[in-house]
Parts: C-alpha cells; structure tokens; sequence
C-alpha cells in the first residue's frame, strides 16, 4: 500500500476521526476505513460494494467511463489482436510479457498437465447425463483437491506454482469432458502437439471414429474468446475466489467456488441467458416489445448481455467480440445468421433509446460471445463452462496476489441488524 499523502476527517456524535487517502496509479482514489469501527464505533454500509475497494491489486484495471481494460497495462483491443491465451495467461500470473523462451516453456509445463487423473473419470458416471455442466465443472474441480495433495499447501511458493498451472492445464479437459459425458460420446484425451485452444476444440468435437482436423479459424477465435474472459478486476466470482482463498481454503477449493458464483445468469451465466433471449425474440420485428419488457419496473426481465457494474460505456470487450463474431459467421458460411441479425438491431435500437442511454447501458461481453460459440457448435450449456476455464487464469492470478499479500486477513463483512433485539425463549404452550 503507497503511504497516504492526504487524508479526510469525519466528524459526528462529537466524534472526529482522520481516515488516510491512498492514490492508486490509475483511478479513484481510496479512503482507508480499518480503523472507523475501533475509534468511531461504526460500520460503513456498501451491500453490493458499489463504492468499496476490497482489496489492493496489481493485475487488472478498468475505466469504466473509458471503456478501457488493461492487464497489466496492456489494452486489451492490443492482446487480442496481437497476443494469445496463453502469453496473456504469463502476463496476468507473473506480471509481464514473456520472452521466447520464457513462452515456450510455459506452454511445454501447461501442455504436459492437461491430462486428469485415470480415476477422475469416475465422477462423471456419478452425474445424470442431463447435469449442466456447470453443476459438472464444480464437483470435479472441486474434487481436484481429492487428487493433487502435493499442490494444497498454500504456504509453499512451488505448490502454489503448481496448482496454478495444473488449473490452467486442466480445466479445458475437465469442461470438455463434461460436454461429452452430457452427449454420451467418449472422453478424448489432450494432445501435446496441438495449441491450447485446438486442443480444446478437439477435445470437445473430435470422436475416435475418425480424423478431427481443427479448423484454423475457429482455433484463433475460440483462443480470442479465452483471451477477452481471461481477468476482470474484483467481479463478483473474482471475489468469491479471494474470500474463500482468505481462510486458507485450497486452490482447488477456492476455484471450484469461483465456478460456483460465476454460473448465476447476472455473471457468467449471461452468455447462455443471452443467446436465449435472442433467440425467444426470434426476428427483428419483436425487438421492441421485448424493450419494453426491459424497460418496465414491474416485469424482471432484463437484456442479457446488457449493462454492468463498472462499464458505463462500450465494454471493450464486446466490440472485439462483434468483430470476431463477424469474422467466424461469415468464414463458416454463416450468412445472416438470424441471431446476429437480432442481436446487431437490438443493439442498435437500444443504444438509441432514452432508457438505456441514460442509465448507460451498453453490450458485455456476454452479447455476443453466444453468437460465435454457437456458430462453432457449442450447445448454450457450454457457454458458461468457457468462461469458465477462461477465468480460471484471472482467479488463480488474483488467488496467488491475496495469499502472498503479508497484510491479507480472513474476510469477515459486519452487517446492519434489523431484526429482534434479545428476548426470552417460550414453551409451546405459551405461544
Ligand atoms: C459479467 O463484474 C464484472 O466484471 C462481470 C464480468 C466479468 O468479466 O467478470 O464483466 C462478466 O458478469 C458481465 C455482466 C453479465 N450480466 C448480464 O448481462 C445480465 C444483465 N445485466 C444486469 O443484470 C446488470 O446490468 C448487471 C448485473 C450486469 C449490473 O448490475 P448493477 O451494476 O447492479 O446495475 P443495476 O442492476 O443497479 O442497474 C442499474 C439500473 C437499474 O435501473 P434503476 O433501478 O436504476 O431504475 O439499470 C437497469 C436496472 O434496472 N439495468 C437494466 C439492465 N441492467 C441494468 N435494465 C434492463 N436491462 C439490463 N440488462
């Protein structure tokens, strides 16, 4: 933490306290509160932490009003078009660009964990065939800790190393298992001589009947796709990660809870909620009653793939996403494919309408990462699973920096009572 060059002081019931100011490299700066219940007796209330910083971080920042995503520095617009998943994954975990052969062996320690252990197979057979894989994912990465014990002691630097990069390595065999197990057709096996994300695919689409070829094309927007998920600040799964890890929990443990939180359709599970908003809206013609639906206080529906916490104008994201989406539709031969066409009008109606103008709501990076996943022949299910093992670098990366902080302390949030104050217990007979 940089040394407070200001401070602020809060004076009531008679009381005056001074809470140092600490100034960030970028962005708002931060008023320290440690010390508000021990001198003031009071509690700061922030229930979905719109004004609260929980913790100090180097990795990731966002302007929200900007529209601007940096890991590390680096714009995001830059890494996906310039970079790969696994060089951003380098760059989030150990704070700068690798060099050649830095790069290289990274990726030879990440493509030699990618298998899971033989027995690992059992737990699948233990799940309906319907599960979402979701449900999936959460259980068996959980399950990991059951498996790798040389890599839970958090105290152990190398261990530490370890899990992170048996996570990375792991997690994209882990969902595409679960996509085969829910389709009844064979686990494949990682191969060391593709890509991370052609091995991905091929995980998923290939079957041992015969020859999977990976379409070039596809492997590039699929590792594009990993890249724009990889890390996002303090989100709502980020933080789950940071408070599980914060009681010394594994890191198995900690990143099947980051699962967990991402999967609700506010978060993670947009994507899916998304692509089948669009597609319940069906054609272009039916675009303004569902508005209204969004726009109407009494009815809980809400755009998916719309909005966001920080973002209050074009998450930079989606507008490398709309530009993939282009790109693959339009190489798979897709041409005005229907949900595109949805999609892009719906975009265009709402960004000219009162409403979402002036509560600034514009596309996430849930718009239109459905489209894409969809044209390369992931079921809606599969779609949260993907940001999943995406985030997976962005959790452990954020995992590592809370457990190796000196200052970190279990998290453990006050609340504002408002229920029964102390009262005797009575028998049933005298209720
Ligand atoms: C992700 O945090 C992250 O960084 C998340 C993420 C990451 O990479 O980790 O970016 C990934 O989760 C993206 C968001 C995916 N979720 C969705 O697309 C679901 C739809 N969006 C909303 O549920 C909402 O916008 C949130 C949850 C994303 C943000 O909610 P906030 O910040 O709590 O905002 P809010 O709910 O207070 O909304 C502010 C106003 C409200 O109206 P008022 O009460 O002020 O009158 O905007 C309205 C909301 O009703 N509003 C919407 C809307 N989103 C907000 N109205 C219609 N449709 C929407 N989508």
């Amino acid at each position: 933490m940089t040394n407070a060059a200001k401070s602020a002081m809060l004076r009531f019931d008679n009381k005056e306290i001074e809470l140092p100011i600490y100034s960030p490299t970028v962005g708002p700066d931060v008023l320290d509160i440690r010390k508000l219940y021990a001198e003031g007796d009071v509690f700061t209330y922030d229930p979905g932490f719109t004004s609260t910083a929980a913790c100090e971080s180097a990795i990731t920042f966002i302007d929200g009003d900007k529209g601007e995503l940096l890991h590390r520095g680096y714009p995001i617009d830059q890494l996906a078009m310039d970079s790969h998943y696994l060089e951003v994954c380098y760059l989030l975990l150990y704070g700068e660009l690798p060099e050649k052969q830095q790069m290289i062996d990274f990726e030879a320690r990440v493509t030699n964990h990618t298998m899971v252990h033989e027995q690992m197979h059992y737990f699948f057979r233990g799940f309906r065939r319907d599960s979402h894989p979701m449900a999936t994912m959460v259980g068996v990465v959980g399950a990991m800790s059951a498996f790798y014990h040389d890599s839970t002691d958090i105290s152990d630097p190398w261990q530490r190393e370890v899990a992170a990069i048996r996570l990375i390595a792991k997690l994209p065999t882990i969902a595409a298992m679960a996509y085969k197990y829910s389709i009844g057709q064979p686990f494949q096996y990682p191969k060391n001589d593709l890509d991370y994300a052609s091995n991905f695919l091929q995980m998923c689409f290939a079957v041992p009947c015969e020859t999977y070829v990976v379409n070039p094309i596809l492997a590039k927007a699929m590792d594009r796709i990993m890249m724009l998920h990889a890390d996002h600040e303090q989100n709502a799964s980020t933080s789950t990660v940071r408070l599980a890890g914060s009681s010394g929990a594994n890191p198995f443990a900690c990143i099947a809870a980051g699962i967990a939180c991402l999967w609700g359709p506010a978060h993670g599970g947009a994507n899916q909620a998304c692509l089948e908003m669009l597609r319940e809206i069906g054609t272009v013609d039916r675009i303004p009653e569902y508005i209204a639906k969004a726009k109407d206080k009494d009815d809980p529906f809400r755009l998916m793939g719309f909005g966001h916490r920080v973002y209050k104008n074009f998450d930079p994201r989606a507008k490398v996403m709309k530009e993939s989406a282009d790109e693959v539709l339009e190489l798979m031969g897709v041409h005005n494919n229907p949900t595109l066409q949805v999609a892009k009008e719906l975009e265009r109606i709402a960004l000219s309408d009162e409403y979402f103008v002036s509560k600034k709501l514009y596309p996430n990076v849930d718009f239109y990462s459905g489209i894409i996943l969809d044209a390369m022949g992931f079921p809606t299910s599969m779609f949260t699973p993907i940001f999943a093992l995406s985030r997976t670098v962005g959790w452990i990366a954020q995992w590592k920096e809370m457990v190796t902080d000196p200052t970190q302390k279990i998290g453990r949030p006050r609340q504002l009572y408002t229920g029964e104050l102390k009262r005797d217990y009575k028998s049933v007979d005298e209720r």
